[in-house]
């Protein structure tokens, strides 16, 4: 397999898993953040994986009911302190994306001690893409770029963004097949998995599966071979 292989996934489902079990939504939030655990493991553990980068909350996500968003961050809260021993122990790096000034500020201190503490990790790459949306990343990525002299490059544009890495597998969970504004540039080539499992189920069997899958795929890129 061809190595240092970029994997986002789209993380959707949670809240049907609840209430397919009578459970409130906030508890596929949560089955669905073991699964993050789970699935980022499997990930380190996998060399020809070189970055995961996963949906957690999207710019447009704060729409959603104000109990479920504080709830949103709480967790995310919860999670990053318990994952810090989990990413130092498997040589993780934890850079996320996504305009995080929009966090409380204990959040967002945070997000950036996790950030520095395991900036020495050069395992597995995990992005979580926190009040990430792609429409906002290029719009900051021009912006930053405004005052430029010469034309902006493909190379310019890219290393702007928050994520700089094209992506080769983009899964998506929970059975809906779009996008919904997640790495609208770097997608351009990616292989792209639709799944109808729900987040809090899926499981590192699947994504082998899909991993297995994606081999078998003649990637062209607008050639012949
Ligand atoms: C994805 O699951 C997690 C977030 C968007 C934070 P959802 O909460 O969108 O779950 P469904 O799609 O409503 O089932
Ligand atoms: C996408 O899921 C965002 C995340 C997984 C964080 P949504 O549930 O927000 O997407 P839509 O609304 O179905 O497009
Ligand atoms: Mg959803």
């Amino acid at each position: 397999m061809k190595q240092a292989l970029h994997v986002a996934i789209i993380m959707d489902g949670n809240g049907r898993w609840a209430e397919k079990r009578g459970e409130k939504r906030v508890k596929g939030h949560e089955q669905g953040a073991k699964v993050v655990r789970e699935i980022t493991e499997y990930c380190a553990a996998h060399k020809e994986i070189e970055r995961l980068t996963l949906y957690a909350f999207s710019t447009e996500n704060w729409k959603r009911p104000r109990l479920e968003v504080e709830f949103l961050m709480k967790l995310l809260e919860k999670y990053l302190k318990n994952e810090l021993e989990v990413y130092i122990k498997n040589n993780i790096r934890f850079e996320p994306i996504g305009d995080t000034r929009a966090f409380s500020a204990s959040l967002q201190k945070l997000i950036k001690e996790v950030k520095q503490k395991t900036a020495h990790c050069d395992g597995l790459v995990q992005s979580l893409a926190l009040n990430y949306g792609s429409h906002d990343e290029i719009l900051r990525a021009v912006n930053k770029l405004r005052d430029e002299k010469k034309d902006i490059t493909n190379e310019m544009l890219s290393n702007a963004l928050d994520c700089k890495h094209q992506v080769d597998v983009m899964i998506r969970t929970g059975g809906d097949h779009r996008i919904s504004n997640f790495l609208l540039w770097q997608i351009s080539y990616a292989e792209l998995f639709f799944t109808d499992t729900l987040w809090p189920d899926f499981s590192t069997k699947e994504l082998k599966n899909i991993m297995e899958e994606f081999t078998k795929r003649e990637r062209r890129f607008g050639g012949l071979n």
